[in-house]
């Protein structure tokens, strides 16, 4: 049976009291879909509050948008992974395109977050794509497979079950641009050629985001390679999201 993940990353949106009108507006139009994944990534403020709203329903997780890779210490501003799960995150995104290209984020860092919520037993959601003139030089796939490679070298081999895969080229993040269901596949191809050579002993989910929208979902999740979709602004309305994790 094929298996569908919905990522619903709310970045600097929805704080607490939002959260649990979304959750009770949501959960009152979706029911679980048997072989559909929900996650949800809050802000750090709103992760509790995510948590208890959906009440723990099976087929929903909860993560945070980011976490250091230190368990604690004097890191002003920053989330641990044993602070984001004590607030009910049983995962996170990592390398999101924000926190390449806004905070600066390095290849080597996200390598350091991925080891760290696999050790710790949480979900890594790692994000890879290139940016339009990375595109424009050809180089889309030379780009995905060093992030891939520097976000799971630190890996171990029993590990690959927390591991979710998710290709969103940045030119395509909120600007209303999306890749071609046809090109997204291709790259999502080379993703998990390499995820084999790197050791994956079985399919890992990889996930398209990028300007998805109830418009667009159908025809992305009707490649094959496309194991479900993160998304930004359109998961902002409860409605909206609920039509989006209904589709296919
Ligand atoms: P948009 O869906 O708003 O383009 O954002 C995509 C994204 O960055 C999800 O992580």
């Amino acid at each position: 049976m094929r298996h569908l993940t919905f990522a619903a990353n709310w970045k600097m949106h929805i704080a607490p009291a939002e959260a649990r009108a979304f959750a009770s507006a949501f959960l009152a139009q979706s029911n679980p879909v048997e072989g559909r994944t929900l996650w949800f990534f809050p802000s750090a403020v709103s992760l509790e509050a995510a948590a208890n709203a959906f009440g723990g329903r099976a087929d929903v997780r909860i993560g945070a948008q980011d976490v250091h890779w230190e368990a604690k210490g004097a890191f002003t501003g920053a989330t641990s992974i044993p602070l984001a799960h004590g607030a009910g995150a049983t995962g996170a995104l990592v390398g999101h395109s924000e926190r390449r290209h806004v905070f600066g984020e390095s290849d080597e860092e996200t390598g350091r977050k991925v080891a760290a919520l696999l050790a710790a037993g949480l979900t890594a959601m790692l994000c890879v794509g290139e940016q339009l003139s990375e595109r424009e030089a050809g180089q889309t796939q030379a780009v995905c497979l060093r992030q891939l490679r520097a976000g799971l070298g630190g890996m171990g081999q029993d590990q690959w079950g927390q591991v979710v895969i998710a290709y969103e080229p940045v030119w395509a993040i909120g600007t209303g641009r999306n890749a071609t269901p046809g090109d997204a596949a291709s790259v999502h191809a080379a993703i998990r050629a390499e995820l084999g050579r790197l050791g994956a002993p079985g399919r890992r989910p990889v996930l398209y985001g990028g300007s998805v929208n109830q418009g667009n979902v159908a025809s992305l999740l009707a490649e094959s390679e496309i194991d479900g979709v993160l998304v930004g602004g359109a998961s902002l309305d409860p409605a909206g999201w609920a039509r989006i994790v209904a589709t296919g």
